[in-house]
């Protein structure tokens, strides 16, 4: 795999996207709603680093897709999500690629009635936008490559890499040959 952001990098970028995000909400209460699973990584640390009074929460969304496959149906679950309702919140997601997933998702919260919603993202791929819509906060810009590490998966791994890679044909082929991966 090729590192694209370092454990270093990834922390000050990560620290100066919640310092932005404290200057936009200052004298606020916060209620920041992480997208699982891939903003469980970015969450953990970009909470203790926000510091405002705040309440987090989850929503679920889930598109089957490898690295190579296109994005398959989107599943949105808001059953475990906390109140929302006349709330400011700030939903938080791992990359920004297409964009249907965070628009979606969106969309989905928009029922619950918050006072507003915006958006922050680790990773934004470039040339890659289908949506009239862009994040509010993003951390880092990266070419268009298929990514993992940080809270990032392939087939649900590599979300346990405290870098982010991107993966090569090498990789994908030493992955698809792991025992446990065999169809
Ligand atoms: P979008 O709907 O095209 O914006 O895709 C967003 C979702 O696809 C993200 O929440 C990720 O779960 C997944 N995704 C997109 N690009 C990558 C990548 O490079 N690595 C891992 N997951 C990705
Ligand atoms: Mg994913």
């Amino acid at each position: 795999m090729k590192t694209l952001l370092d454990k270093d990098a990834l922390h000050s970028g990560v620290a100066s996207m919640a310092q932005q995000i404290e200057s936009a909400y200052k004298g606020q209460q916060l209620t920041i709603v992480g997208v699982l699973t891939g903003s469980v990584v970015l969450m953990a640390d970009l909470i203790r680093l926000i510091q405002l009074p705040m309440r987090v929460g989850v929503i679920q969304a889930s598109s089957y897709r490898g690295a190579t496959t296109e994005r398959g149906d989107l599943v949105i679950n808001s059953e475990l999500m906390i109140d929302i309702s006349a709330r400011d919140v700030l939903l938080v997601d791992d990359i920004f690629d297409t964009g249907h997933t965070l628009t979606r998702v969106i969309e989905k919260m928009q029922e619950f009635g918050p006072s507003s919603i915006r958006s922050a993202v680790l990773l934004q791929k470039q040339g890659r936008v289908e949506v009239d819509y862009s994040p509010d906060f993003t951390a880092f810009n990266i070419p268009d490559e298929f990514v993992v590490g940080y809270g990032l998966d392939y087939e649900d791994m590599y979300r346990n890499l405290p870098f982010l890679a991107a993966l090569e044909q090498a990789d994908i082929e030493r992955h698809a040959a792991m025992p446990t991966n065999h169809e």
